[in-house]
């Protein structure tokens, strides 16, 4: 089976609709498929400044939405990134591959970097992308599930992946970025040129997966959509209404052109019923799952444990090769 990575961030408070679409939903399917292991990235995290109640709290908070969504643990890996050491092991080494203007380079870096002075700015922050480096190269992964927004740092990885096998020989599978199309980017209910996002956007732009689904209806449909009334996909032109033909999509498992064929002769608030009703109809059970999940950290922290040790497994194994390529000394 080839094997696949992800990871996401532990955010305070719910993953949004841009998450689920762009990368947990494919992760879920890909489960079936691949050999899996996505991880919540905690070391990311503390790129940030962050309370350590809360980032525990956090972590527990985005595996269990995670299992709740359909992660199996029977059928991937789930783990916590700071639970298995090895991350932070080879990224060191990363870091050593990695130029200093290249880093400076990467997008998502010069945003968050500029909306704070650099002693603001932590270093961390800088070498965030080399991280997400090390967790990809560790797992040997063939593909990696993600949005739009992070091709970017998988071009990276696909970098200095081929500069230490050219360096050091041939070590690291060459990862191919898993980004479908429909769902890439999902964008901002306010504000349809912008991606959702949690920094970026206004709450109500926003849909949180553990928000109240009549609140997350209401947001539907009060979404920006656009002059004219056909209701057609057209990103360029109408990228309100097309943005909820892609959620709408989606989650109903239905081709667009189908639901645009459907919605001729309908006006606008046809759609967004449609997109409110499907939205409620995911939200519901995954708000009451993602509960149990909490009430029961004793379950939740053992299937983590788990899900570290067998990450551990291949991740030693990785470090230990890399780490022998480079030139240190055995470590037993
Ligand atoms: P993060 O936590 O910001 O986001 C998690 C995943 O959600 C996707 N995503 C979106 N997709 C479509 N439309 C949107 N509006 C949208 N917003 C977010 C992201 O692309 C991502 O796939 N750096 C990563 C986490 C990471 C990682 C890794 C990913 C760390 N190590 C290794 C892959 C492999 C991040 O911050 O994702």
């Amino acid at each position: 089976r080839p094997r696949v990575l992800s990871g996401i961030q532990p955010t305070a408070g719910s993953f949004h609709l841009g998450n689920y679409l762009g990368a947990i939903r494919q992760w879920v399917a890909l489960q079936e498929t691949h050999d899996a292991f996505y991880c919540v990235v905690d070391l990311h995290a503390i790129t940030v400044p962050q309370d350590p109640a809360e980032l525990r709290a956090n972590s527990r908070l985005s595996a269990a939405q995670l299992l709740a969504a359909g992660l199996d643990p029977e059928r991937c890996t789930l783990f916590v990134q700071s639970q298995v050491p090895e991350h932070a092991q080879l990224a060191w080494v990363m870091n050593c591959l990695t130029g200093f203007g290249e880093a400076a380079r990467m997008t998502q870096f010069k945003d968050k970097s500029a909306k704070q002075g650099s002693d603001q700015t932590s270093v961390g922050l800088f070498t965030y992308p080399i991280l997400q480096v090390a967790d990809i190269l560790l797992y040997q992964a063939d593909q990696v599930p993600v949005g739009e927004d992070q091709r970017q740092h998988l071009e990276l990885t696909r970098d200095l992946a081929h500069r230490f096998n050219t360096r050091f020989g041939d070590t690291f599978t060459m990862p191919n970025p898993y980004i479908p199309k429909a769902t890439a980017k999902i964008v901002d209910l306010q504000e349809p040129t912008v991606k959702m996002s949690k920094s970026a956007s206004t709450p109500k732009g926003i849909v949180s997966l553990l928000d109240e689904p009549k609140a997350s209806a209401k947001k539907v449909k009060s979404a920006v959509t656009d002059a004219g009334s056909v209701i057609a996909f057209d990103e360029a032109n109408q990228p309100g209404v097309s943005n909820l033909l892609t959620i709408l999509s989606a989650l109903t498992d239905t081709p667009v052109e189908d639901l645009v064929r459907g919605y001729d002769g309908k006006l606008y608030g046809a759609l967004k019923t449609d997109v409110a009703d499907a939205l409620v109809e995911f939200v519901t059970p995954f708000r009451a799952r993602t509960q149990e999940l909490l009430d029961d950290p004793e379950t939740l922290d053992a299937i983590l444990a788990k899900g570290a040790e067998k990450a551990r497994a291949v991740a030693s194994e990785t470090l230990a090769l890399a780490y022998d390529r480079v030139g240190f000394l055995p470590a037993k």
